[in-house]
């Protein structure tokens, strides 16, 4: 066991901690309702934030910097991120957005947001949100960060578009805290007025060593001089120079991801050293494998839940029948990830595509993740 914990920051300390502790023992009653205090304080249901200033990134992107309405904000990992809760003209719905600060100081949390042509949220809030505007968010959450038991210290991370914002905290986080790992960022976009953070990711490259950086433009303007293209084997291979990496991140738009993914594979990284970020549906859900043939997006059905009928589109997901009716449930990644939008299907049938991440049990006794399953039948739902 003491070989296995020396490999854990601050294992020692712990366990110097427990043997003072154990040699002159402590009253436990005292400490009574502290526990669910820490674990309250670390792990807060909901944030409210307030915004503290708006940093303009490029045209499309602004970074929305959040502070504690109650002076407080829960430490978290580099990666993760919080599920904002907003209310655009009377529907109450959710985004998740990645913290893009670093964690080493809790003082703000950064999320930096894009523009989605026709989206709801993103749109609300660049447009209508400003300095001295309210929010809440979940805390800190997901499963997209580094793990130093078992990712190693020669980390490539590949970014498309928004996707770097995970990448740019845990940088900041490595280059800040001088930690052992040496980091390579590759990072495609359409144009170089979309590239995000691009000074500063530049400047950390040229000043750390251990930091190094790639850019790629898949649509650059003319006369452009640095590499163009998608990142393909043949742009990983020369960025990493024959180096050998112990763990690839994947950050970005679902195809990308994919795209990327088949890439490594071709160089023959195997499939347990590529992480991937989840991400939601943006495109047309008819044109994924296995979706009913003939059923139009358009159909409408009837879903029956929480004591209602509610009328719900085949091409959209459950969840977003249920917010427009507001009927609650908890929700964080909208993903089909986190499990938090779980519910069992009594009767009917629903589309669940792939990259729902369902438990056997889920399986067996007929769950489903609201955020990314279908109606393709008229159904019924135990919230
Ligand atoms: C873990 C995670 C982290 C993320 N981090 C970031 C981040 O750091 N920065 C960032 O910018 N984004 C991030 N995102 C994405 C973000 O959560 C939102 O998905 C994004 O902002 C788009 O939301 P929206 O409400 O603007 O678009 P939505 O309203 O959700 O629409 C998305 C797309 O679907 C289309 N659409 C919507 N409704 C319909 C309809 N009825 N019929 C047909 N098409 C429709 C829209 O036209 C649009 O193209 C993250 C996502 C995840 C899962
Ligand atoms: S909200 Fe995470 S699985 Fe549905």
């Amino acid at each position: 066991m003491s070989d296995f914990g020396s490999l854990l920051e601050g294992y020692d300390r712990l366990q110097q901690e427990m043997e003072i502790l154990q040699k002159y023992g402590r009253d436990y009653r005292m400490e009574r309702n502290r526990t669910r205090a820490i674990v309250e304080r670390l792990h807060p249901k909901r944030l409210q934030l307030k915004v503290a200033e708006l940093i303009e990134e490029t045209y499309s992107t602004r970074t929305f910097r959040l502070v504690a309405r109650n002076g407080y904000l829960p430490p978290f990992q580099a990666g993760q991120y919080i599920n904002l809760f907003v209310n655009v003209d009377g529907l109450h719905t959710s985004r998740p957005y990645t913290i893009s600060s670093s964690p080493r100081q809790v003082g703000y949390y950064d999320i930096t947001v894009k523009r989605m042509p026709g989206g709801l949220v993103s749109n609300y809030l660049m447009d209508r949100i400003k300095v001295g505007d309210e929010l809440e968010s979940s805390g800190p959450t997901g499963n997209f960060y580094y793990n130093p038991l078992f990712h190693g210290k020669k980390l490539c991370f590949i970014a498309g578009g928004a996707g770097v914002t995970p990448f740019v905290s845990m940088v900041r986080e490595t280059l800040q805290s001088g930690l052992d790992r040496q980091i390579h960022l590759i990072y495609g976009c359409q144009t170089l007025e979309d590239v995000l953070f691009y000074d500063r990711i530049k400047d950390l490259s040229v000043r750390h060593d251990g930091f190094s950086y790639d850019l790629i433009l898949s649509e650059p303007h003319k006369g452009y001089g640095g590499p163009t293209g998608f990142i393909d084997a043949q742009f990983i291979k020369e960025s990493l120079h024959g180096e050998k990496m112990d763990m690839f991140y994947i950050c970005g738009p679902p195809a990308m991801k994919e795209f990327c993914a088949a890439e490594l594979k071709k160089l023959g990284v195997p499939r347990r050293k590529i992480r991937q970020e989840v991400s939601p549906i943006y495109g047309d859900i008819t044109q994924q494998p296995g979706w009913p043939e003939g059923l139009s997006a358009d159909q409408t059905f009837t879903v029956r839940a929480g004591g209602r009928e509610i009328e719900a589109q085949a091409g959209r997901p459950i969840l977003e029948a249920l917010e427009r009716e507001r009927i609650k449930i908890p929700v964080s990644c909208r993903c089909g990830e986190c499990s938090y939008c779980r519910v069992k299907l009594l009767k009917g049938e629903v589309f669940q595509p792939e990259g729902v991440l369902l438990r056997e049990s889920d399986r067996r006794f007929g769950y489903i993740h609201a955020c990314k399953a279908y109606p393709i039948s008229d159904i019924e739902l135990l919230l």
